[in-house]
């Protein structure tokens, strides 16, 4: 599949495309989130960036944010069968790239296991070991 066959859209999918796609990441295991509330959070963030292949959901990609100072990308899914194909590069540059068009200070994202590198391509860096990010949540990767 060539990455020219990939269209993006600035609005989430369906609910059971977008269950689908999210239950490939295994995240759901902690957060047993249903359709309908994963849903709720794609529709209520503040930017959204959908990947298809003619019909089919192949990827995807979100931002939260104040609109002015702080933005936090996540939930950067590519489904695995397309994966390696420019697909998850293309959606982050398109989400980084929103950010700068609306002025957005400071882009924040949280690496997965083994990711690191991925975002680092990015201009990512991690926050300093004396000031980490923190997080309360279920236990998750
Ligand atoms: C992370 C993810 C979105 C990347 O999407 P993708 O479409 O496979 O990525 P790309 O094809 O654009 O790869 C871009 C580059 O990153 C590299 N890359 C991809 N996954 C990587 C990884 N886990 N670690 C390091 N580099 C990686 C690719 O080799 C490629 O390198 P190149 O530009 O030098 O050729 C995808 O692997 C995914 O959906 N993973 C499961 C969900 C997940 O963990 N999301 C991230 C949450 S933080």
């Amino acid at each position: 599949m060539s990455q020219s066959a990939i269209a993006y859209h600035e609005q989430p999918p369906p609910a059971t495309d977008y269950g689908r796609l999210f239950e490939t990441t295994g995240w759901n295991t902690s957060y047993q989130a249903s359709l309908q509330e994963l849903h709720q959070a794609i529709s209520d963030s503040w930017y959204v960036l959908s990947a298809y292949e003619n019909d089919r959901l192949v990827g995807f990609g979100r931002i939260i944010s104040d609109g002015v100072l702080y933005a936090l990308i996540c939930d950067l899914i590519v489904n695995p069968a397309c994966q390696g194909q420019g697909i998850g590069s293309a959606l982050l540059a398109k989400l980084i790239e929103h950010c700068h068009s609306k002025g957005i200070r400071v882009i924040w994202l949280f690496a997965a296991k083994g990711k690191r590198s991925f975002y680092k391509k990015f201009g990512f860096h991690e926050r300093p070991i004396d000031a980490p990010g923190m997080q309360m949540a279920p236990s998750q990767d």
